[in-house]
C-alpha cells in the first residue's frame, strides 16, 4: 500500500486570458461560484481529502488569494460586534492553520509545468497532489479522495480523466490508452492538446494530479512544449515506462471554470443544489428556459 500525498499544490500563477476583462486585476482562481471563490472549493476538496499542507504557486496580482486565506481583522470585528455568529464561523472554519500553507510566486507565466517546478524545494521526497481550481468538480466524494483511495493500489502518477468530444481534444491533455480496469486507465503515452484528428483516444485530463517525484526530475529540463509552455502531461509522459501511470475516472461532474460558459454552468448548478437557492434558481431557469425560442439548444 503507498501512502497517499499529504502536500498539495494549488497552481494560481495564469493569466486567465478566456476570462478577460474580469481577470485583469483579479486572479480566475477567486471568481465565486455562488458565494465561494473557485480557490476556496479547491482548497476545501483538498483538506476533504486529507491533504495538511497547501502550497499555492502564485504571480503577480494574485496577493488577494492570500488576503482570502488569512485573518480579515476588521470583518471579524465588525461580525463580532453584530452578533453574526454563522457568518464569524464560516469565516473562521475556511482558515489553514498557521504553518500549513505556503506561498511562492512564479515570476512569468510558462507554463503549468513551469508553476509546478516552482514548488519543488517546498515539498518532500515523496508523492503529491496537484489541483487547478478553474476544473470545478461536483461530487458526493471529493474527487481527490477518490483518486487517493486508488493511489494506494496502483501508486505512480495518477491524473482525473473523462472523455471529452473529439473535436474538444486540443483542449486537453489526451491519453494513449493500453488497458483500463475498473475507474483505472492505464496508459503508454500523453498527448498536450493534439488535433482531433492526431488524438490517440478521447480520454483527457482534467485539473487533479497525483504526482510521483520523478516528474519534478522531468520537469528541471524546463523543455517547452504544446504552445510553447512548459507541459506537466509532457514531464509525466516522459516518466511512462518507469512509474506506472493511470488516468482515473472520477464519480463527479465538472465544470471548466475557466471558460465563460462553463462557469455560468457550474453557477447554475452549484445553486441548484443548495437548500437555501435551489428554489430561485429553478424559477429563473424556467423563466429563461421559457424565453428560448424553440429549436434552439440552450448549451450551445
Ligand atoms: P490554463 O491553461 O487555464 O491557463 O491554466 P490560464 O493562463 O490560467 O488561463 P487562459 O487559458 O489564459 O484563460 C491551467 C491552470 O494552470 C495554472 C493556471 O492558474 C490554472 O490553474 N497556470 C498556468 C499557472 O499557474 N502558471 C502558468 O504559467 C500557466
Amino acid at each position: 500500500m503507498r501512502r497517499p500525498p499529504r502536500t498539495a499544490i494549488f497552481p494560481v500563477g495564469g493569466l486567465g486570458t478566456r476570462f478577460l476583462p474580469a481577470t485583469k486585476a483579479m486572479p480566475k482562481e477567486m471568481l465565486p461560484v455562488v458565494d465561494k471563490p473557485l480557490i476556496q472549493y479547491a482548497v476545501e476538496e483538498a483538506r476533504a481529502s486529507g491533504i495538511e499542507e497547501f502550497i499555492f504557486v502564485t504571480g503577480r496580482g494574485k496577493s488577494s488569494i492570500e488576503d482570502h486565506f488569512d485573518h480579515g481583522a476588521e470583518l471579524t470585528e465588525v461580525l463580532s460586534a453584530r452578533g453574526k455568529e454563522t457568518e464569524l464561523r464560516a469565516s473562521r472554519d475556511m482558515m489553514l492553520e498557521p504553518g500549513q500553507v505556503a506561498y511562492i510566486r512564479q515570476q512569468d507565466p510558462l507554463g503549468l509545468g513551469h508553476a509546478v517546478w516552482c514548488a519543488r524545494r517546498l515539498i518532500r521526497d515523496e508523492a503529491v497532489a496537484v489541483l487547478l481550481a478553474d476544473d470545478l468538480i461536483m461530487a458526493k466524494e471529493p474527487c481527490l479522495k477518490q483518486m487517493m483511495d486508488a493511489y494506494r493500489v496502483a501508486g505512480g502518477n495518477m491524473a482525473a480523466v473523462m472523455d471529452v468530444p473529439r473535436a474538444e481534444t486540443n483542449r486537453y491533455g489526451i491519453l494513449d490508452v493500453v488497458g483500463e480496469e475498473g475507474k483505472l486507465a492505464a496508459a503508454k503515452g500523453l498527448v498536450e492538446k493534439p488535433a482531433p484528428e492526431d488524438a490517440p483516444s478521447t480520454l483527457s485530463i482534467i485539473g487533479r494530479y497525483i504526482l510521483d517525484p520523478l516528474v519534478f526530475t522531468e520537469l528541471d529540463r524546463q523543455e517547452a512544449g504544446a504552445g510553447g509552455e512548459i507541459q506537466l502531461t509532457d514531464a509525466i509522459a516522459r516518466t511512462i515506462g518507469r512509474v506506472p501511470f493511470h488516468g482515473f475516472r472520477f464519480d463527479g461532474r465538472r465544470f471548466d471554470c475557466g471558460s465563460k460558459a462553463g462557469f455560468l454552468e457550474a453557477n447554475i448548478a452549484f445553486a441548484l443544489d443548495r437548500d437555501d437557492l435551489a428554489q430561485a434558481m429553478t424559477d429563473i431557469v424556467r423563466r429563461y428556459a421559457k424565453a428560448l425560442p424553440p429549436g434552439k439548444d440552450a448549451a450551445s
